[in-house]
């Protein structure tokens, strides 16, 4: 595996591929790899001949200095399991160099409406820094196709979108939320769980499974169903941001007729946020 620090560097490499006819799958994250990160890299490597991964933790999408000086940073380990995953380049920015202007005078992708409800209105300005990063990325490794886990649905969602309305020509593929034995959907923010924490945690999939019963099950009262799930967090420890039951096509609330939803939830242990959802499908004819 290649590692590159700087543009210029993976621009050379990409467009050698891209004389050889060979086509691009591109994984970016924030380092500090988990099994979930690997299986987007499974999955881009099933699509295309090569494989680069960025990491970069993006100080533009942090709306709380804390958060982003507590994220983990664990390169030698990514390095040493991207490697084994055959991955061909990895790309670890520099600060200055993707951020030659001061954050607040630079351009911005934004994409209005959605980047401002559940994740956005919690953390203002989040999505903003998220768009902008993956744009940024975008425009230097200019990958045919890109993988992004289910478990940040907004954010999947948003890039969707920004990919669409900016025309760029690139495949976004959604793969599943990879989970825990107990459940608990993977995230790098796991491991800043303590011990009684994470012996809780996996409680939010579990109050999430049990909305989706009870939607399968034909019960269509959602801003009830919300509330008791937030009640269940709540009594088991969790101070919880939101509980939302929304279309899954643009995070609206849903209407009679509507077939495609997601569950999503935003709670926290102590300091640490944890986030989960599951998308479900039903009989509009039912309720
Ligand atoms: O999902 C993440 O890890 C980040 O939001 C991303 C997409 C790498 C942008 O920094």
């Amino acid at each position: 595996m290649n590692i590159f620090n700087d543009i210029q560097s993976v621009r050379d490499q990409v467009n050698r591929w891209k004389q050889d006819g060979l086509t691009i799958g591109f994984v970016p994250t924030m380092g500090n790899l988990h099994d979930g990160h690997l299986q987007l890299v499974q999955q881009a490597k099933q699509h295309v001949d090569r494989v680069v991964v960025s990491i970069f933790v993006n100080p533009m999408q942090f709306n709380q200095a804390n958060d982003f000086s507590a994220y983990p940073r664990t390169l030698e380990n990514d390095i040493a399991l991207l490697d084994d995953a055959s991955v061909d380049v990895l790309f670890v920015p520099q600060d200055d160099e993707l951020y030659p202007v001061d954050q607040k005078k630079t351009t911005k992708v934004i994409v209005p409406g959605l980047s401002d409800m559940l994740e956005g209105e919690c953390r203002p300005g989040h999505f903003t820094g998220v768009t902008t990063i993956v744009c940024k990325l975008f425009n230097i490794v200019q990958p045919d196709i890109v993988c992004f886990g289910e478990k940040d649905f907004q954010q999947l969602m948003l890039v969707r979108r920004m990919v669409a309305e900016l025309n760029m020509p690139i495949t976004i593929l959604a793969v599943a939320t990879r989970r825990e034995a107990d459940g608990l959907a993977m995230s790098s923010r796991n491991n800043r769980l303590d011990g009684e924490q994470r012996s809780k945690a996996p409680v939010i999939y579990q109050v999430l499974t049990g909305v989706y019963k009870q939607i399968k099950q034909g019960i269509r009262d959602y801003s009830r169903l919300e509330q008791d799930a937030v009640t269940k967090l709540t009594n088991s420890g969790f101070v919880v941001e939101y509980v939302a039951i929304r279309r899954s096509s643009d995070l609206a609330l849903p209407v009679p007729g509507d077939s495609n939803l997601v569950i999503l939830t935003a709670a926290r242990l102590g300091d640490i946020r944890l986030i989960d959802n599951i998308p479900l499908s039903i009989n509009p004819d039912l309720g």
